[in-house]
């Protein structure tokens, strides 16, 4: 069994394109939708009450105290670290977009929604874009656009997409996605679980040496930012062991954008008539999981963020994009 970020071998569900599920897609699509500043100003001033959400963006170096122990945070298991060597000099010394407001922002998740959206271009049109776990864009850029100013990365993707960087071709193909997105942020969170500990030494070992080779690249590390941020979510009705990277981005935008649109989310299989994969990129599907044929992972609840975002995008908070763009 293949470990990864969430530290056991990932359990899947089996989601279907339920009654419930078209009516939710239903609301969204016959919703007319306009933009609700004060709203987003409300979630934003609850959001200050549980977190500070620059930290979640990144720790800086006064952070980081030698020695000092870092709860790690995962869904089976409570652990305590140090915090790795070589962290620090990695550290931006001060806040990332503190201060910053950007008048619109593209969130882009990696659901197979986007194949044939033709949703590039408004996605780049945006002032600022998220995207997740070093997603490809090349080959996509019809759909998924190619304007990136944060993209997260797991430590996971190391051994999943890179074999760790030990050979020469993965190294390269490394740094070929790293040059790729441009000038942008690169999100790292190191804190999430114990399992990838060893990936991560290599991470912050490998950015030592080399980041004064990437200057398109700013290094982010967010703190132990997970347990605060559930304590949020439960306070809008959502319980998971663990929030999908796309709703921490989610978090993040409401911090610094004003219009916040969001792509690429949707956990379900079929979409209307048409249906979809998992991911945009299929070939990033975990081919080692061969016995699913839509799934996600047992303590994500897609489907009930889904909901959420309904929520959200009826109350003019966010705009959730379903289907083809105009
Ligand atoms: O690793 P993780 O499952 O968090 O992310 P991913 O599969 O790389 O996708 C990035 C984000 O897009 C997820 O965290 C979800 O928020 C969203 N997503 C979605 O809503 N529906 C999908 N079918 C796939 C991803």
């Amino acid at each position: 069994a293949q470990e990864d970020d969430y530290g056991e071998e990932s359990y899947y569900s089996i989601v279907r394109y339920d009654d419930k599920a078209k009516a939710n897609v239903e609301e969204i699509l016959q919703h007319h939708w306009a933009a609700n500043k004060t709203g987003l100003l409300q979630t934003r001033s609850e959001m200050r009450k549980f977190f500070n959400p620059y930290k979640m963006i990144t720790m800086t170096s006064d952070d980081d105290t030698r020695g000092q122990l870092k709860r790690f945070y995962s869904a089976k298991a409570k652990a305590m670290t140090l915090i790795p060597p070589g962290l620090r000099k990695l550290l931006p010394t001060k806040q990332l977009f503190s201060n910053q407001y950007f008048k619109t922002c593209s969130v882009v998740g990696n659901s197979g929604i986007l194949i044939n959206s033709s949703c590039g271009a408004e996605i780049d049109a945006a002032d600022f874009a998220f995207r997740c776990n070093f997603a490809t864009v090349k080959g996509y850029e019809k759909d998924v656009g190619t304007k990136t100013d944060v993209i997260t990365f797991n430590p996971s993707i190391l051994d999943r997409f890179y074999g760790r960087l030990k050979k020469d071709t993965d190294k390269k193909s490394f740094e070929e996605r790293l040059v790729s997105y441009g000038k942008y942020v690169l999100w790292i969170p190191i804190f999430s679980t114990h399992y990838v500990s060893r990936t991560v030494h290599e991470i912050l070992e490998y950015f030592n040496l080399n980041f004064k080779r990437f200057t398109n690249v700013q290094l982010a590390f967010p703190g132990n930012i997970l347990p605060d941020i559930s304590d949020y979510w439960l306070t809008q009705g959502i319980d998971e062991e663990r929030i999908s990277t796309g709703l921490l981005m989610f978090n993040i935008a409401a911090t610094i954008c004003e219009e916040i649109h969001m792509y690429g989310f949707y956990p379900f299989p079929q979409f209307q008539e048409t249906s979809i994969p998992y991911h945009y990129d299929d070939s990033r599907r975990n081919k080692t999981r061969n016995n699913y044929d839509y799934g996600y992972r047992r303590f994500h609840q897609l489907p009930d963020e889904f909901v959420l975002l309904k929520k959200l995008h009826k109350a003019g908070i966010v705009k959730l994009h379903l289907g083809k763009c105009p």
